[in-house]
Order: structure tokens, then sequence, then C-alpha cells
């Protein structure tokens, strides 16, 4: 049986960041799920949502035309999901002429069968959104962002939304799970209620737009372009009507409204579920670009592994619920959970056998309590993982983690190994397959979830076969071959230090934030380098005159009256720390600079700023506007070295 879901058509407006990847996560997580459940094929689609005027206000504030604008970004989103290991079947751009084609096809089938007029219409419009909003008077503020609206006189072709109430609302009576979570599904039935409003599906002052099958200039409203690209993606392989969208509750409605409306008029199928799930939020708000709050995820993956972000995401927040993000209770989890709990199984269950048995899987049908406990874990994790409960269902797997912990120390195999007798040697044997065999167990079921990782332990438990083909039979008791080999013992979750490591993804955050300004057109990178003067190089002896060094900043503070400067004492494995003014203050905390490792010029002359003697002087990338970007080091390295 096929299963096809997607994930939101991303706008280009905004580079990828936590919360669209929240989604993305997810959506690969129910991928591999369904594929590991036995449905074939599985296919996801994800995309760029390319055309609105949002978008062309963001291209020509970068001074770049729309196309190109957005051909930048959703290169971006494809490598950032690429950096994020998540596989998707389809990525598809809604400038894409294919896609061109299906949205006239939708919009002639919906006029055809009577839907579609012309109008004309005067009110007032959420640029943000992109919605109309009814009843809102001038200067209103928009009902779901909250920034002022626009009035707008606008010739448009309707789409007749209202002629839908009473088929929609059959819609959610009859089928209960076209909608989900429940709550959100009592919130549409509600605003469906109390009737609808005819809906604007074209735009004659836009041009950045699917230009639509009629006369004079109109081009599509976006969200009459963006949803239909869920049918693009697949309409070679015939897969519609999609089995699940995927999407955050601010876009519920078009997904639970609109759309089905859309597909009713057109004599379409219906895709089978919405499910809307909450916000991440950060600093107690929605993570959004606009909020500026925004956290980028591979920042985060390069210190804790994307599998820790997967896990700390979908362990903390109860999907479909709100949910927030802070790098200590990231760090907490991951050394709670990951280190200290699945890592430390792993590494302790391989490391016996290696001890004990010569690195091979001793023969023996296991302990029958701990596999009628994995019986148990299996039916309820998969259960929870269906419902997309998935907090829940990795609770089960870790109180499964946590009974396998406790079996090992009620047998203290290390009692055993010393105990010729051959009872306490079979005992060994089933302690040792059973704690191998429970996390083959776990890497199965924890495949969707954490795939590198689980792939990781599933190859040092030796097994031979892909774990990605690996299907659900294969979670029966039992089906670890005696005798396998297991490999090397590697550290898949290491302990992390959390100071020090949620200083690195603060500071990886900054670069990469910079990053993406100069991608998104907010900041131009710095011009290239001119040649210095005479014949343009200079001379490895005329380098080696720099005394370029590592230190470490042991304190700093604003200096009073200068917006711009820090004042820094800075080790650099001297007697004394050396103080340094630097013109940083704009972007650099001084809170955030204690403890950080920098590069500083350490032979320039001394230079009085601010009554304040600098010794030297702070490396770092200059950004057009002047935004400096400290240069520092991804791998540990000690104060005093020197750069050459
Ligand atoms: N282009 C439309 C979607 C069209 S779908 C046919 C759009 N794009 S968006 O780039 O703004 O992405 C919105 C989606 O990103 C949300 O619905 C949600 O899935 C995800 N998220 C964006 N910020 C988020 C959080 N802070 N938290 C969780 N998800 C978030 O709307």
């Amino acid at each position: 049986m096929k299963y096809y879901l997607t994930t939101p058509i991303y706008y280009v407006n905004a580079a990828p960041h936590l919360g669209t990847a929240y989604s993305t996560f997810v959506a690969d997580l129910i991928r591999r799920m369904k594929k590991l459940q036995g449905y074939d094929p599985v296919e996801l689609t994800t995309g760029s949502d390319e055309h609105s005027r949002n978008v062309e206000r963001a291209a020509k504030a970068a001074g770049k035309a729309p196309e190109e604008y957005a051909a930048t970004i959703a290169a971006e989103f494809q490598r950032q999901w690429e950096r994020l290991g998540i596989e998707y079947d389809h990525f598809i751009r809604t400038s894409d002429p294919r896609h061109h084609e299906t949205v006239r096809d939708l919009f002639e089938r919906c006029r055809r069968n009577g839907y579609v007029y012309k109008g004309s219409y005067t009110g007032q419009y959420c640029v943000n959104d992109e919605l109309y909003i009814n009843d809102a008077q001038p200067g209103d503020p928009c009902p779901e962002c909250g920034r002022p609206t626009e009035t707008v006189t606008e010739e448009n072709y309707f789409f007749k939304l209202s002629a839908f109430q009473d088929r929609l609302l059959e819609l959610y009576e009859k089928s209960p799970e076209f909608v989900k979570p429940d709550h959100r599904r009592n919130e549409i039935t509600a605003f469906v209620r109390q009737g609808l409003n005819d809906l604007s599906i074209t735009r004659t002052t836009l041009k950045w737009g699917i230009p639509a099958p009629v006369e004079g200039n109109h081009v599509f409203y976006v969200w009459f372009d963006a949803l239909i690209a869920y049918m693009t993606a697949v309409k070679a392989e015939g897969l519609w009507p999609a089995d699940l969208h995927l999407i955050g509750k601010d876009i519920l409605r078009f997904h639970a409204v609109y759309w089905p409306a859309f597909l009713m008029a057109a004599d379409l199928p219906l895709p089978k579920q919405v499910f809307a799930h909450g916000w991440i939020l950060h600093e107690e708000n929605k993570m959004s670009k606009s909020r500026g709050n925004v956290v980028r995820p591979g920042p985060i993956a390069e210190v804790v592994g994307v599998d820790g972000l997967r896990y700390f995401l979908l362990r903390e927040i109860t999907f479909g619920q709100d949910g927030s993000f802070s790098y200590d209770a990231l760090v907490q989890r991951y050394n709670a959970d990951l280190a200290n709990g699945l890592g430390n199984l792993a590494s302790r269950t391989l490391s016996m056998i290696h001890q004990y048995r010569q690195g091979r899987i001793p023969d023996s049908a296991g302990a029958g309590d701990i596999a009628a406990a994995a019986r148990a874990c299996t039916e309820s994790a998969i259960d929870c993982f269906g419902q997309f409960n998935f907090s829940r269902g990795l609770e089960m797997i870790w109180s499964f983690i946590s009974a396998i912990d406790k079996f090992i120390v009620e047998r203290a195999p290390w009692k055993l190994a010393k105990d010729s007798a051959a009872f306490s040697q079979g005992l060994l044997d089933e302690t040792l397959y059973t704690s191998a065999e429970a996390l083959r167990i776990i890497c199965v079921l924890l495949y969707p979830v954490m795939p590198q990782a689980a792939r990781k332990i599933w190859l040092q438990l030796g097994m031979a076969s892909a774990i990605e083909n690996v299907r659900a039979p294969e979670l029966h008791w039992g089906k670890l071959p005696v005798d396998q080999t297991v490999g090397t013992v590697v550290a898949v979750f290491p302990r992390l230090d959390a100071e020090p490591a949620i200083k690195k993804m603060e500071e990886l955050e900054v670069v990469e934030k910079a990053r993406q300004d100069v991608l998104m057109g907010k900041v131009a990178p710095a011009p290239p380098a001119q040649p210095a003067e005479g014949k343009g190089t200079i001379s490895i002896d005329d380098f080696s005159k720099v005394d370029l060094r590592v230190g470490v900043v042991v304190a700093a503070e604003r200096v009073k009256g200068a917006d711009k400067l820090l004042h820094l004492k800075v080790d650099i494995g001297e007697s004394e720390p050396r103080t340094i003014v630097a013109g940083i203050a704009e972007v650099y905390e001084p809170e955030k600079m204690v403890g950080r490792k920098v590069v500083i010029v350490a032979n320039l002359q001394p230079r009085k700023l601010r009554g304040l003697t600098s010794q030297g002087m702070i490396v770092a990338a200059s950004l057009e506007g002047g935004k400096p970007v400290l240069a520092g080091f991804l791998e540990d390295v000690p104060v005093g070295a020197r750069l050459k």
C-alpha cells in the first residue's frame, strides 16, 4: 500500500531555521516509519513556495530579480535538508513550469464546474500572510500576525468558497481523521460554521506569480498556487491523493478549508489527513524570522549531532502542542538520555561481549521477562508513533532501556564471568544475548527518529543487513544471529560539557546567521580585498612578522560612552592577560565573550583608545556595514598557540 506525505512548501523569503526544520524532521521520521511498517511506495514531497508579494519585495530589497532570488533560497533549503540527513523524494519549486500547468488545470476545472466568477474587491489585506481580512477597517491590524493591513482594490477572479460550507462540515464530521489533532478540528469546524466568504484567487497588482489563463494581467493568489504543488510533485507517479499533509498550526485554515474546497470544486480526490503541529518557541515566543528569535539547526547539529537535535525536539515537545527550545535543556537531555542512557547501554553491552565472549554473540534464547518487555515496548512504541505521539513512544523505549540496565545490574555479568561453573556461564551467555538482542530491537524502533545513531549501533552489533531496509517482522525477539561478531565499540553519544558545548553552538549560530544574511541579500559580502601597494603580494618573511596568537578572553566589559567598543582581557599564555580594545560590542555581548577563544595580533604597536591602552588587535571577518564575525576554531586549540 502506498503512503504519500508532504511538508509545507516553504516560503523563500526566509532561510531555513529550526521551525521549518522541525516539520521537515518529522516528515522524514514518518517516511522512515511507514517504510518500516511495510508501506510501499512511501514518498515525501517538500519544496519552495516562490511566488507572492513578500518574495517580490524581499528580492527587490536584495537587489535581485525574483527568479534569481528564489533559486538561491530554494537551493539553500535543499542544501540544509541534505546537511541534516533528511531524505525526501520530491522537491517541488512552485516556479517550475510543470507546476504552472497543474495550477491552470485546476483553475479550469473549478471554472468549468461553475465555482469561479469575476468580481471586484476593496478591502484590507495583510501582505505578510497574503490574506484578505474580512470585516477589517482601514488601519486595523492583521488578526494573524498583528501587522497593519493595507487597503487594496482589485478586479479579481473569485472562488465560490461559500458554496462549500455544508460539504466541508460533512467532511469533518464523517471523516474525523481529516483534521488532527482533534482540538484543531473543533477550531476549524467552528470557523466554517460561522459561514464562509468567497475567496479572491487572482491578483492584478502583482507580477511575480503564475499567470492565470484569463484576459488581463492576472496572476494566481499564492495559496491558489502553493497548495497545488502537492499534486504537481507526484503527478507523473499517480500518487495523489496525499495520505498526510504535515503542517504547522499557522497554516491550518488554508489546508483544512480552502484546499479541500478547491479539490471538491475540481472533482478531485481529497487528502486523507491534515495534521497541524504546534510551534517551537524560543525566548517565550514563536520562533520566526520576523521576530528575529530564530536559531538554525546546522550549528546545533554540529555539536549534538543531527540525532541529538531530533531526539530533543521529539522527546521534549508533545507533537501537536507548542514547546520551547533552549540550549540548556537540549544539552541536559542529550547527556541524560543519550550519553548516559542509550549510549551507555550500547557501549556497555558491546564491551562485555568483547571482554567475555571474544566479540561473538553467545548462543541463547534470551531471558523470557526481557523478551516479553521487548514485545510490550515494541507494540506500544509503534502504536504511539502511528498516532504521531512521538514523545510518548520515546518514553516507552526509554523505560525499556532502564529495564535492561536494571537487568544487567541484577545479573552482574562481571561476577558471573569469574565463575567457571556451567550454570554461571550459561547465565552469562543469556545475559549478554538478552542485552544485545534488546539493543538490536531498540535500533530498529529508533531508526526513524535517529537514523544515523541507530545505524552506527546497528553496525557495531555486526548486523549485515542495511538498517533502512529492515521491516517490522525484524522486531520479533530472537532475530539476532548467534555467533555473529560484533564490531569495534565507539561511543555514539560522547558526553558533553554543558558550558563549552553551549558556547560553541552560540558561536556557530552567529557565523551561520551571518552566512544566511549574506545569502538573503541582507548584508552584501565584503568586497574582494584589494592587492596591497607595490607588486600586490607579500613574502612569507613579511607574513611571519605578524605574530598571530590564540588567546582566551578572561574578562570583558563595555567601554563607557563607546557603543562599539569592548574592553577585553585576553590570556595568550603570558604572565599577565593583555588589554585589548575591540570594536565588536554591537554584535558580541561582553558576558558571552568570557571563556571564548579568539585570535589576536600580538605584536601590534600599542594604541590608546578612550583612555585604555590596547595591546593588540582581535581578528575578525568584516561584513559590509562593518559587522564583525570573530575568527575561531572548530577544533580545540591551546592558549598561546601561534598561527602560521
Ligand atoms: N508557504 C507557506 C506554506 C504553503 S504550503 C502549501 C508557508 N511557508 S513558511 O515558510 O512560512 O512555513 C511555515 C511552516 O513552517 C509552518 O506551518 C510550520 O510547519 C513551519 N514552522 C515555521 N516556524 C515554526 C516554528 N517556530 N515552530 C514550528 N514550526 C514552524 O507558510
